[in-house]
């Protein structure tokens, strides 16, 4: 995992107000509950005591409470009563929860992994997703490496092959391009965005990305570091996918069906069968990912890419880049 980024890591309502929800992301069990407030807090789950799990415990007020002795801890993982030793008493500072920067928008849980920072960038999101559209939620889980899982979202080779009876209909095998481009907002933000421009083979030499005009329509698809992609099928259509690491060898896709669709009967029944048509879609691409090796992708793994893999390798070197802290650009 790239470290100091936002990763999306859940949705809001997997944490209802009360009750500890217990997870595995970033290689860590990790449980996330909420204040008296609804603030969310995330944290290792592992009593700095004597190492039981918060998972069997409960929340109390504005406290987690550990079942084996009682010890309390605040949302900044501060303990805050060690009942053997009397409520006066100070806690011994030890007593000390690994907690996560969490930042609850756009109904996602966000933690910052990495170290702490003064100020934090914002989330990663997409703004042109508007405040109008509602979606509905598919999780599935892959077992691979997340970034297998977002280089196939940004792989265009694979379109025909794949989803010859669905998204990649027509036979278009032959990839120009494509054009793939990054860009920046914030210091630390780094967005690719990607134009598709395949099409059937007559006998035709593909274009290479630098003979395409700058494109000036939209992209269609994008993604934005830690963890997010969007595949932008219309302005009132979108596909969003927050690839959750659990560890480097499996993650949890929560794939979200955009649309503005707002009357009650038809919003479910459009969101539901968007989400049947990703389910299959994801489905068709599921089955070959995971056989891909190794698990996690890097440069010079001894892959032999072509020019339609482009995307992939720009998405590598940024990956890299983060990853040896050369984030400066
Ligand atoms: S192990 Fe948690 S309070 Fe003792
Ligand atoms: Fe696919």
């Amino acid at each position: 995992m790239i470290p100091n980024q936002w990763y999306a890591i859940l949705e809001s309502n997997e944490i209802k107000k009360g009750k500890i929800t217990c997870v595995t992301r970033m290689g860590e069990q990790l449980v996330a509950w909420r204040d008296s407030h609804g603030q969310v807090t995330v944290m290792s789950d592992k009593c700095p005591h004597r190492g039981v799990a918060f998972s069997v415990g409960k929340v109390t007020g504005d406290c987690i409470q550990c079942p084996f002795h009682g010890f309390e801890y605040d949302t900044s993982g501060t303990c805050t009563l060690v009942p053997a030793n009397g409520r006066n008493a100070e806690p011994p500072k030890a007593l000390h929860v690994k907690t996560y920067p969490t930042r609850e928008e756009h109904d996602f849980i966000y933690i910052w992994w990495g170290e702490p920072q003064g100020e934090l960038p914002p989330v990663p999101w997409f703004e042109s997703i508007g405040e109008d559209m509602v979606y509905t939620t598919l999780k599935d889980h892959w077992a691979n490496h997340y970034s297998r899982a977002i280089e196939n979202q940004l792989d265009v080779v694979h379109l025909p092959f794949i989803h010859h009876n669905t998204i990649g209909r027509g036979n278009k095998t032959l990839v120009n391009g494509p054009v793939a481009k990054e860009e920046s907002h914030w210091p630390g933000d780094h967005l690719i965005n990607l134009w598709v421009y395949n099409e059937m083979d007559n006998g035709q030499k593909p274009k290479k990305a630098s003979e395409i005009p700058d494109p000036t329509r939209r992209p269609q698809l994008q993604f934005r570091f830690g963890n997010l992609w969007q595949n932008w099928i219309a302005d009132n259509l979108r596909i969003v996918i927050a690839f959750a690491p659990i560890d480097n060898e499996n993650t949890l896709m929560y794939v979200r069906y955009y649309h503005n669709v707002r009357i009650p009967i038809l919003r479910q029944l459009n969101g539901w069968i968007g989400s049947l048509a990703n389910l299959v879609i994801e489905r068709q691409d599921r089955r070959v990912v995971v056989t891909q090796r190794p698990h996690r992708p890097d440069l010079g793994i001894g892959e032999n890419l072509i020019p339609g893999d482009s995307p992939i390798i720009l998405y590598r070197k940024r990956r890299r880049a983060l990853i040896d802290g050369n984030n400066s650009d």
